[in-house]
C-alpha cells in the first residue's frame, strides 16, 4: 500500500491506496476553508499551522495500515512553500520510521490522475487544468511526457472567481459561491470584454476581466437595490467564453481526441456544459473527475504514487525538496 499526503495549499489530506488494485482504501481531508474565509483568501502562515495540527490527526487514523506500507507519496511541488513543507516533512518522518521509499509528486500531475482514481490511466490526453493556482492546457502522452501548450499570463480561472467573490463579500473559496449566485442571473446583462479576444496568442488572462467586474460592482453599489447576481452570471459567462474561444483556436491545429478538465474549478457545471458543447464539433471524448476529486485531495496523489512506484520513481530522503514553482 501507498500512504499519500497532500498539503500544497489549504487542504490537509491523507490517503491509502492499494498498489496492485489501485483501490482507494482510505481518504480523509480536513479543509481550512472556514478559517481562511474571514480573510477572503488563503493566509500562508495560518495554513501551515493548521496543516501541522491536522496531518498528525489524520495519520493516527491510518495506523492499522502501517505494517503494509511500501512507499509514501507526497505533493512536493507546486504550492505554498510553507504548506508544502508540512507534508514533505511528515513524508520524510514516515519514510524513516518504516524504512520505505519516498515518491515526490507534482501536484499538477496529481490533478491529471484525479481522472483515474481506482482506474487504469490512459493516454494521450489533452487536459485543461483549472484551479486556484493554474489555468493551463497540457498535452499528456504519459506519466513523464507532459507538455504545457497554453497557460495564464496573470491570474488563474479559479483565482478570478475567488477575487470576484471577495469583492462581493461572499467569502472563500469564491468558485462555488459565484457559481451559485450566477445561477438564474442574466449572463448577457453586463457586456464584459472577452480577454485577449483579438490576440492571436493561445494564452489566458483574467486580471482585466476582474478589473472590469470591480468597476461594474462600484456602479451597481450606487443603486438602491444592487443586483450582484447578473454581474456574477456575466462574469462566469465571459470567464468561460475566454477558455472556450482559446481552446477553439488551439483545436484548429491540434484536434482533440480525448479531452479532460481537471482541478478545483472543473467542478463548475457551467464550464463543464460549455466544454461539452465545444467538443461535440470535434467528436471528441470528454473525461471528468468525480466532483469529490476535483479539488485538492490525497487520493489523486496516491494514484500518481502507484504509477510512480511501478516505474521506481523514488526520491532519496536528502533529495526530496518542496518547491513552490512547478517545472511543468
Ligand atoms: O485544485 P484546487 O482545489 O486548488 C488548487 O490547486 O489551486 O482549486 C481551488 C480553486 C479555487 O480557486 C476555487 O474557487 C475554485 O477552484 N473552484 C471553482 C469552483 N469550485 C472550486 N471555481 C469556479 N467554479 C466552481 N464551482
Ligand atoms: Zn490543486
Amino acid at each position: 500500500m501507498i500512504l499519500s499526503i497532500e498539503s500544497s495549499c489549504d487542504d490537509s489530506a491523507i490517503a491509502i491506496t492499494e498498489i496492485a488494485t489501485k483501490k482507494l482504501l482510505f481518504h480523509k481531508k480536513i479543509s481550512q476553508e472556514l478559517e481562511h474565509s474571514v480573510y477572503g483568501g488563503v493566509v500562508p502562515e495560518l495554513a501551515a499551522r493548521l496543516h501541522a495540527e491536522a496531518l498528525p490527526k489524520i495519520l493516527e487514523q491510518v495506523s492499522k495500515y502501517f505494517p503494509k506500507l511500501k512507499a509514501v507519496a507526497v505533493t512536493a511541488t507546486p504550492g505554498l512553500a510553507v504548506s508544502l513543507v508540512e507534508g514533505v516533512t511528515m513524508a520524510k518522518a514516515v519514510a524513516v520510521a518504516f524504512d520505505i521509499p519516498i515518491i515526490g509528486v507534482n501536484h499538477l500531475i496529481g490533478h491529471i490522475y484525479s481522472l483515474f482514481i481506482e482506474k487504469e490511466a490512459h493516454f494521450p490526453l489533452t487536459v485543461l487544468l483549472v484551479s486556484g493556482g493554474h489555468t493551463q492546457v497540457m498535452e499528456v502522452k504519459s506519466l513523464t511526457e507532459i507538455e504545457t501548450v497554453a497557460k495564464s499570463m496573470d491570474d488563474s480561472f479559479g483565482e478570478s472567481f475567488d477575487k470576484v467573490a471577495k469583492m462581493m463579500h461572499l467569502g472563500y473559496p469564491g468558485g462555488p459561491a459565484i457559481e451559485d449566485l450566477a445561477r438564474g442571473g442574466d449572463r448577457l446583462k453586463h457586456n464584459f470584454t472577452v480577454p485577449l479576444h483579438q490576440s492571436p496568442l493561445i494564452a489566458f488572462s483574467y486580471s482585466g476581466l476582474k478589473n472590469a467586474v470591480r468597476l461594474a460592482l462600484l456602479e451597481e453599489e450606487k443603486r438602491e437595490k444592487p443586483n450582484f447576481q447578473d454581474i456574477a452570471a456575466s462574469f462566469e459567462y465571459i470567464a468561460t467564453k475566454h477558455l472556450t474561444m482559446k481552446l477553439k483556436k488551439y483545436f484548429k491545429t491540434n484536434r482533440p481526441k480525448t479531452f479532460a478538465i481537471v482541478g478545483g474549478a472543473s467542478a463548475n457545471l457551467y464550464l463543464r456544459s460549455q466544454i461539452k458543447n465545444l467538443l461535440q464539433d470535434y467528436n471528441a471524448e470528454l473525461l471528468l473527475s468525480e466532483l469529490k476529486y476535483c479539488s485538492d485531495n490525497a487520493a489523486m496523489i496516491g494514484r500518481v504514487g502507484v504509477d510512480m512506484y511501478k516505474n521506481k520513481m523514488f526520491t532519496s530522503l536528502a533529495e526530496l525538496k518542496s518547491s513552490p514553482r512547478s517545472t511543468l
